[in-house]
């Protein structure tokens, strides 16, 4: 077994101190994350999203409700979460969880803190859609700015945020000659005590 992570600590406190590291120490956008669910056809998609809270429920992002990743989860609450931070870290973190919606007042607080070019770009963007073009999107972008003038931005009742509340969580440490270390932490269910394991690289 490892020293680098005590395997009877509580996951998610493993997972702050990685968090809070890659935040202070690594210049890509630390907070960004791979966020993989599966589509009606059993083919599974991924794209990038940006982590915007965490806390012992789970790790919180927002979108879109309609769009891809959304009708997806609509159909099958479950998503899988890979965070990458290079240097100086070489670390990997891999989430695989339930999926809950955060309730409207949750996402409305969370909508009212971004900038009103961002709250716009929520209501004029029925992402995913087909749209003519980017015309089409600024004409929009437009229609929403003179429907709003001069006053506070309301969060958008298909726009919000969702919470990966994990069954597992794998933590992976670069190691030389690519004999990594990987702990993954698992449990039967949101109630059930954590277990980790130790995984061959
Ligand atoms: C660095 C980065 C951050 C992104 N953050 C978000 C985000 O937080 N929420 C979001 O809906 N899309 C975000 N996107 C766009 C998504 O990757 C994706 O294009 C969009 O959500 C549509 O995905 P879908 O069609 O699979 O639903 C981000 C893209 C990049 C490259």
């Amino acid at each position: 077994m490892s020293s680098w992570i005590d395997l009877k600590q509580d996951p998610f406190k493993v997972f702050g101190q990685w968090f809070e590291a890659a935040i202070k120490e690594t210049d890509f956008e630390p907070t960004k994350l791979t966020l993989a669910t599966l589509g009606a056809d059993g083919l599974p998609s991924a794209r990038v999203v940006l982590l915007k809270a965490y806390d012992s429920e789970g790790f919180v992002f927002f979108t879109n409700f309609d769009s891809v990743k959304g009708e997806e989860l609509k159909n099958n609450p479950k998503a899988a979460m890979v965070f990458h931070w290079q240097k100086p870290f070489h670390r990997q973190v891999r989430i695989r969880g339930l999926v809950e919606k955060l309730s409207f007042a949750e996402s409305n607080a969370y909508f009212q803190t971004r900038e009103r070019g961002s709250q716009i770009g929520a209501w004029a963007s029925p992402q995913s859609h087909k749209i003519s073009g980017r015309q089409e999107l600024m004409e929009r972008v437009q229609l929403f700015e003179d429907k709003f003038a001069n006053q506070e931005i309301p969060c958008p009742e298909n726009w919000g945020g969702y919470r990966v509340k994990p069954m597992s969580l794998e933590f992976w440490q670069s190691g030389e000659h690519r004999l990594h270390d990987r702990i993954r932490f698992i449990r039967k269910d949101l109630l059930s005590p954590w277990t980790a394991e130790y995984l061959a690289p």
